[in-house]
């Protein structure tokens, strides 16, 4: 096939070869049993609390649900402080809470929510914290959760990008009140949809149960205005084959990671983006920024030279949150408010990184890279 007939996407699903999964498929036809936490689901709960280090694990539909589900088991109300510089299910979520966002600004280093411009933003209505690991990179969890014990507020990680991320070999999910997973298809792991709510008390698990549940608890209580948020078992068989590929699956990545950082570490004005010391990363993306006065080209520029070529890179994450129409009325959603937000968001390139990625692939995109100013 010529090169450039060849499709490249920023990521490509993992998915075992489909063999494997028909005695899974088999397993729940005989049961008859889909959906409600099925065994397939309780078995994923007990295997990912043992492979993540967790203590309890709530599967849910997707990542959002996942994220509506913890707001809500923890009673979210008024303002929760957040980033502009995640996926948009971030926010969301927080409004489908009847509470409200609030930009904070970001860390031009690891494009994570800036701790020390937390605490500008809290006010009398501010009950909670809400970060994102962006690319599985850990937030300051010592000084955001010292901000969060000082003013009283809840933190709850989004940590859609973070699965088995670790910092000094501790899982980070066991951060802050509650962290939250996506097993989209698009993640590290995935369950076609996904997600998981990750708590750290018997009691916080069976709230997050019960409320994704219709709030039933038992055969004939309703104790809570629960909605329907239950992973079922053809999600929870994707899973458990995953968790087998999950290990050689992020070696895969990392291999790819190396040989970008190694064909891109020298090129004039591109970033490439380091993990802090310390942390066990997934590799999840692979995000460059492009300064344009050095590069000579623009971030725009040069993703569409992929586009010309077949490959589909992403500008994650632009626009910012803060930029769409729900939220840019907002005072903290102000350029003037989130400017290394801004400056990173007009330069991001995420390059396609995934487990079958071919280096010859890996080779070509840097070697656009390398000749993309001279189109
Ligand atoms: C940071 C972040 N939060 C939340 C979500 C929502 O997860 P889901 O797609 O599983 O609903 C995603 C991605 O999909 C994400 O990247």
């Amino acid at each position: 096939m010529n090169k450039k007939n060849k499709y490249i996407t920023v990521t490509k699903p993992f998915l075992p070869e489909l063999k494997e999964f028909i005695p899974y498929l088999e397993s729940i036809w005989d049961k008859k049993w889909v959906t409600n936490n099925g065994q397939l689901h309780q078995r994923l709960e007990y295997e990912l609390e043992d492979f993540l280090g967790v203590k309890y694990v709530s599967l849910c539909t997707n990542g959002t649900l996942a994220l509506m589900l913890a707001l809500k088991a923890l009673d979210i109300t008024g303002e929760v402080i957040t980033t502009p510089f995640s996926f948009i299910a971030t926010s969301h979520a927080i409004v489908w809470n009847n509470a409200t966002p609030v930009f904070c600004d970001i860390d031009e280093k690891t494009f994570n929510i800036d701790p020390d411009k937390i605490e500008k933003l809290i006010t009398d209505k501010t009950t909670t914290i809400m970060p994102v690991h962006v690319y599985g990179n850990p937030c300051d969890n010592e000084k955001i959760q010292a901000i969060a014990r000082r003013y009283d507020l809840a933190l709850i990680y989004d940590a859609a990008h973070a699965f088995q991320v670790k910092k000094d070999k501790q899982s980070i999910l066991t951060w802050g009140d509650i962290s939250v997973l996506s097993f989209h298809a698009t993640k590290v792991f995935n369950t076609f949809e996904g997600g998981a709510v990750i708590c750290h008390t018997q009691e916080m698990k069976q709230k997050v149960d019960d409320l994704k549940n219709f709030g039933i608890h038992g055969e004939t209580e309703v104790v809570t205005t629960g909605i329907n948020a239950k992973m079922n078992e053809v999600q929870a068989a994707m899973g458990l084959l995953q968790l087998k590929y999950i290990d050689s699956n992020i070696i895969k990545r990392k291999i790819i990671a190396d040989l970008y950082i190694e064909n891109l570490k020298s090129v004039p004005g591109l970033s490439l983006f380091s993990y802090l010391p310390g942390v066990d990363a997934n590799y999840s993306y692979f995000p460059v920024l492009i300064d344009e006065n050095v590069y000579g080209k623009s971030r725009d520029f040069l993703y569409e030279v992929f586009k010309e070529q077949n490959i589909f890179t992403r500008r994650y994450f632009y626009p910012l949150i803060s930029q769409f129409p729900m939220y840019s009325h907002l005072a903290s959603a102000r350029p003037d408010n989130l400017p290394i937000a801004e400056r990173i968001a007009s330069q991001i390139l995420c390059l396609p990184i995934y487990p079958e990625l071919l280096p010859d692939d890996t080779s070509r995109i840097c070697s656009i890279i390398k000749d993309g100013f001279r189109k």
